[in-house]
Order: C-alpha cells, then sequence, then structure tokens
C-alpha cells in the first residue's frame, strides 16, 4: 500500500510529536531545573487566587475549584521535577539546594505531605464544602513552607 502525500506527512508530524512528548517527559539539567522552577510559579499563582478567595471571607468556589484541582494535580507530579543532576551545578538561578538529592527520601516526605493536603483541599472544594476550604488551605501553605525551610534556598518566596 502507497500513502497519499497528505497522510504521510501527517503521520510524520504525528512522529515528531510523539518524540516531542517523549523528550518533555525525560527533561534533564538545566531544562529540567528551569522546568521545575515554572511549574512552582504556577503553584504560586494558584495558591495566591485560592488565598484571596479564603482571605474574601465569601470564597468563589468556582475559582477555588480549578486552582485547588491545579494544586493537587501539581503536588502528585512534584516529586518529577526534580531529577538528578537538575541542581544548582546546572542551573545556578535555581534555588534547589544540594540536600534535595542527599535525602531524598527526607524530601519525599515533605512532597507527600504536600500531595495529602493538596488532596484534602482538592477534595473539600469538589464537595462545595466552603467551610472546609479555609483550613485546608492552611495545611497546604504549612506543606509548601515544611518542604521551602528545609530543601529551598533562603533569598526568594
Ligand atoms: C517537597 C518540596 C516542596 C514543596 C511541597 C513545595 N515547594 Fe516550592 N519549591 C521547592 C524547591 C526546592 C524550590 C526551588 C526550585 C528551584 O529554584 O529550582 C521551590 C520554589 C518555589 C517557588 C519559586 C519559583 C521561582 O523560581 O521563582 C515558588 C513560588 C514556590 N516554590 C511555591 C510553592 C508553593 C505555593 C507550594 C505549595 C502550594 C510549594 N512551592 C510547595 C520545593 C517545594
Amino acid at each position: 500500500m502507497t500513502l497519499s502525500k497528505p497522510l504521510a506527512a501527517l503521520l510524520f508530524a504525528g512522529a515528531i510529536l510523539i518524540a516531542g512528548a517523549t523528550v518533555a517527559e525525560a527533561l534533564h539539567g538545566a531544562e529540567a531545573a528551569k522546568d521545575r522552577m515554572g511549574h512552582m510559579k504556577a503553584l504560586g499563582k494558584s495558591s495566591k487566587a485560592v488565598f484571596e478567595q479564603v482571605k474574601s471571607g465569601a470564597p468563589d468556589m468556582a475559582v477555588v475549584k480549578v486552582e485547588a484541582g491545579k494544586i493537587a494535580l501539581a503536588s502528585r507530579q512534584l516529586p518529577s521535577w526534580f531529577p538528578p543532576g537538575s541542581g544548582q551545578k546546572a542551573e545556578p538561578k535555581s534555588h534547589a539546594l544540594p540536600v534535595i538529592w542527599t535525602d531524598m527520601a527526607g524530601f519525599e516526605t515533605k512532597a507527600k505531605a504536600f500531595a495529602a493536603a493538596a488532596a484534602r483541599l482538592d477534595a473539600a472544594t469538589q464537595s462545595g464544602d466552603a467551610a472546609a476550604v479555609g483550613p485546608a488551605f492552611h495545611d497546604v501553605g504549612a506543606a509548601c513552607k515544611g518542604c521551602h525551610e528545609t530543601f529551598k534556598e533562603k533569598d526568594k518566596t
């Protein structure tokens, strides 16, 4: 069977997309560090958005649902943002301290605590329980801080 030109072109483009996706999953070195910093910035934005709703005293649950969902998803992916070799030697702008890779078990414990808190926030928001959002968000914030104080260099957020 000979493929028509458009079909062959389509399959070729698909193969490139698949190759691209594979690369995206296996970022390393400076690229992984930059990718991670982007993810963390997004996490900061989502947290700020939830915080503003909580602070308002009458949270807009539609906003909270979207952002809590993003935080929960990110919390499950977070450990994959720290492949070995993506520290400050690879990317000097990184604030990821070397102790992440020498105490990976300790780091993963913090990541798990964060994922658990994020899942509770997500569950509270998805069920529409506005009163539970504040306390659940407080725990999420504590989990961010709990990791940052040991594993992130100080001078930023
Ligand atoms: C398990 C550890 C861990 C958890 C949990 C965690 N972070 Fe981070 N965060 C880090 C590390 C490490 C860095 C430094 C990354 C780098 O610079 O390479 C960082 C960086 C950041 C940055 C700075 C990004 C930049 O480059 O400007 C922000 C903002 C941030 N985190 C927000 C959050 C928020 C908000 C949460 C919780 C909702 C959170 N983080 C949870 C470890 C964590």
